[in-house]
């Protein structure tokens, strides 16, 4: 399974590279907007700190105006992946980037069936957001669960990006289910190697080691 940050974040991302789990990064524009900073400046700064995938996102939402600017992105970095609504402007213009060689990230997936749509379409990834679907009470991991069902039935090469984690039992499931990549906020990351009893147990380990050597 691999590992992406959900951020922009460029110190950040910086913290959590040395962990050797970052396998790529996903952004988009909210995430770009927070940081004040240009989105190409950014995406190539990120590029220098990962050796992996990195998601940037295009603002159109014309067939055109995604194709333009997908060219555009792609053209930042060899890992850049183009990331594109799922709608269906989006679905061409994926059909097209792909033509040219162009890896592509569908975004904001809530249904199996747009995820079945994008895998015979040949989108590299795919982000179905379990996060949002939780927030209006319907169960996002219900959703990957379906989907890995229908990609286990198939030798599909598109991957299943489970985005929209807000706490480590959503990658937890996330990897039960056996989706390919999880992307998640760094905070989420940093949970993920807390344990209260791993502190107390330490803390105890130092008290008696320290009381030894004062005997
Ligand atoms: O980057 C896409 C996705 O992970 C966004 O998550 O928390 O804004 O729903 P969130």
């Amino acid at each position: 399974m691999q590992f992406f940050l959900d951020t922009a974040n460029l110190e950040l991302i910086k913290k959590y590279v040395p962990w050797g789990v970052v396998d790529g990064v996903t952004t988009n524009p909210s995430l770009i907007a927070k940081e004040g900073v240009s989105h190409e400046d950014r995406i190539k700064e990120i590029a220098k700190v990962v050796n992996g995938p990195i998601s940037a996102e295009v603002i159109a939402t014309d067939y055109q105006g995604m194709v333009d600017e997908g060219r555009r992105l792609a053209k930042w970095h060899k890992n850049v992946y183009v990331k594109l609504p799922t709608t269906e402007a989006g679905i061409k213009a994926l059909n097209t980037l792909k033509k040219d060689g162009i890896r592509v990230n569908m975004t904001l997936v809530f249904s199996t069936s747009q995820a079945l749509l994008l895998a015979k379409s040949k989108a590299d990834l795919i982000s179905p957001f379990v996060g949002r679907l939780d927030d209006i009470s319907e169960d996002g991991m219900s959703l990957i669960s379906e989907i890995m069902d229908v990609w286990n039935q198939y030798d599909f090469d598109t991957k299943v990006l489970v985005a929209s984690i807000r706490h480590p039992r959503h990658v937890i499931d996330a990897a039960k289910m056996g989706a390919h990549v999880a992307t998640m906020p760094p905070e989420v990351l940093e949970k993920m190697i807390k344990h209260p009893l791993t502190d107390s147990g330490l803390a105890k380990f130092l008290e008696d080691h320290k009381k030894s050597q004062s005997k």
